[in-house]
């Protein structure tokens, strides 16, 4: 049976990530279809966005439903999420009055809430999202927490309509300078698809420190394990893209200086050469290369190689719209009801 949730693709087997897939491939193909006619979402923005927030009011309207956007502490009231907390702060509600009163009105919950990046031992619990899991009656999706599954299903969609079989596909994510440190969502999630979809996965980063948190580690060997492909840990650049087929870049700050930025800075500023350009690019099998955007340019990756006909960048932002729209219609089952694979076949 497939989750009540779209919290993290940790919950979501193979077959019910393919179909996920398989139904947003029709759903490019095809993008106006009345799934959700007569329903509501509401899309809940604690932090900035142009391609979820854009993806998702499209994809819902797109599908004959509505979409309600809320921004907590800017047009509507802050929220608090700590059990038993004395509400004395900034908040005016509590989650378990703000998730069921918008249970009563809505299909469908979508919460963007980035960590607060002070501890991560608080913030690895991911304790927002999981108290709008726990008070919602209505399905959740999470529009990127310490997780980022929606950019894991576009970013997979576009990898698929790269590669085809994606199987020992060689896959490297890699740590990019940034001048600040940055949520670790898209790292995590980004072992999380790969491993899922049986690539051969290395993970590049400078040093120990930049290593991500142990759970997304032991979910990627176990992931690994299960769908027959592998995963490594790498810090020499040339060894990690030398014959890669695939290159993801990502920027995160060191989970051993989390929450003290400046402590981080004078680590960080060592590894500027981390910058995805063009001799690391030759070195790989013509990899393909993707962001999850936002991007700076020539901080990340140059220009060129952002330009290039190998960047699948434009493309897996695009495909948030259908992988989105096929997570809420599998969430309401109002996809049609076909296994695994058939939908493309259907389509092909
Ligand atoms: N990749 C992504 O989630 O983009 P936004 O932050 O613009 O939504």
């Amino acid at each position: 049976m497939k989750p009540k949730h779209f919290i993290t693709t940790r919950q979501w087997s193979r077959p019910h990530i393919d179909r996920l897939l398989d139904l947003a491939s029709t759903l490019k193909r095809a993008p106006i279809q009345p799934l959700l006619g007569g329903k509501t979402v509401a899309l809940v923005f604690f932090n900035p966005s142009l391609r979820t927030r854009t993806s998702m009011e499209i994809g819902v309207w797109q599908l004959g439903g509505h979409a309600v956007v809320l921004e907590p502490g800017k047009g509507a009231w802050p929220i608090e999420f700590a059990d038993g907390a004395v509400m004395d702060g900034e908040a005016e509600e509590h989650v378990r009055e703000a998730a069921r009163v918008l249970s009563s009105y809505c299909d469908l919950i979508a919460v963007r809430k980035f960590p607060a990046f002070k501890n991560w031992a608080e913030d690895r619990q991911d304790l927002a999202i999981r108290a709008f899991e726990r008070h919602a009656t209505v399905p959740v999706i999470n529009l990127e927490t310490i997780e980022h599954p929606c950019q894991e299903l576009a970013h997979a969609l576009a990898l698929r309509e790269r590669f085809g079989n994606l199987q020992n596909r060689k896959y490297v994510l890699t740590w990019t300078y940034h001048p600040r440190p940055l949520n670790t969502a898209v790292a995590n999630s980004s072992l999380l698809i790969a491993t899922k979809l049986g690539m051969d996965v290395t993970l590049l980063c400078p040093d120990e420190r930049y290593l991500l948190d142990e759970r997304y580690l032991d979910a990627a060997r176990q992931q690994a394990q299960e769908h027959g492909g592998s995963f490594s840990i790498e810090h020499d650049i040339d060894r990690a893209y030398a014959g890669a087929e695939i290159v993801y870049a990502k920027s995160w700050g060191a989970l051993p200086h989390y929450g003290d930025p400046d402590a981080e800075r004078a680590i960080r500023d060592q590894y500027k050469h981390f910058i995805v350009d063009e001799r690391k690019m030759a070195l790989t099998n013509n990899a393909a290369f993707s962001h999850c955007l936002p991007m700076r340019r020539n901080i990340k990756a140059t220009d060129a190689v952002v330009d290039s006909p190998n960047a699948l960048v434009i493309q897996e932002a695009a495909n948030r719209l259908p992988t989105q729209k096929a997570v809420m219609a599998t969430l309401l089952n109002t996809h049609p009801k076909q296994p695994a694979g058939t939908l493309e076949a259907a389509h092909a």
